[in-house]
């Protein structure tokens, strides 16, 4: 295991603000040793992991609980688009007589109420997983400052549910993303919704945080997660 510090270009240099989902998505794929055929993806969104691969594949299924992010994801003969909550029974049920060469995520699994049930049933339909996950430490700063909790898992929670069923390489790498000034790095958490960016900004707590927060960059940490073999 590892813990890196990584800090990115500036914000606005970038015209968006999912710019630390899209680095990793692309990560996630460059770091794959070979090119499976056979993929699941959790938490597919528009599709921004299924664009970066580039060998050709014989399936895909890719699950979003959005309707929204499903309409959006690209579509072919051999990809399946499924509307589902991957904390659901009928998530469990549709993939429990699969079986795929790799289950990919991105961004996505922080938010699951119960990890070590959704890795213990991927480990009956695949060897391999590669997944990468915000945590907790993401604006750890900010929650520092208005006294508020993550509402997402933290780096130990994550760990234990894979280890529990893969022994596992992971990487933790906390990202700074750095503004110019504050006006541009507070729109940015208001609009990237990684995590409940939104609730921290009550009134109360904005103006706290916008007096109170001297750094010139965001955090957001994420970990890396790759499968070496089942336990
Ligand atoms: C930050 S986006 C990442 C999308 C894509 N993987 C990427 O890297 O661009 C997180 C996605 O996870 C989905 N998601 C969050 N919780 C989910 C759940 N419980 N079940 C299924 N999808 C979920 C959201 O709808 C959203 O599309």
């Amino acid at each position: 295991m590892s813990i890196k510090n990584e800090f990115s270009k500036h914000a606005n240099e970038y015209n968006n603000h999912n710019i630390i989902q899209q680095i990793i998505a692309k990560s996630l794929i460059r770091e794959l040793k070979n090119k499976p055929k056979k993929i699941l993806e959790l938490g597919c969104g528009s599709g921004q992991i299924f664009n970066h691969i580039n060998w050709p594949i014989d399936f895909y299924k890719a699950i979003d609980f959005s309707a929204e992010m499903c309409e959006l994801h690209p579509k072919h003969s051999n990809i399946e688009v499924k509307c589902f909550d991957f904390d659901t029974k009928e998530f469990l049920n549709e993939i429990k007589d699969d079986s795929y060469d790799l289950v990919l995520s991105s961004s996505s699994l922080q938010w699951s109420k119960n990890l070590d049930k959704i890795i213990k049933n991927l480990s009956f339909i695949t060897k391999e997983i590669n997944a990468v996950l915000f945590t907790s430490n993401t604006f750890k700063s900010i929650q520092n400052i208005t006294n508020t909790k993550s509402p997402i898992l933290c780096e130990s929670e994550i760990k234990k549910a894979f280890s529990h069923y893969y022994t596992c390489e992971f990487e933790t790498i906390m990202y700074k993303l750095e503004f110019e000034n504050k006006k541009d790095l507070f729109n940015y958490i208001k609009n990237s919704g990684v995590s409940g960016g939104s609730k921290i900004l009550d009134f109360k707590n904005a103006k706290k945080l916008y007096k109170e927060y001297k750094l010139n960059y965001l955090e957001f940490e994420v970990i890396f997660v790759k499968t070496v073999s089942k336990v």
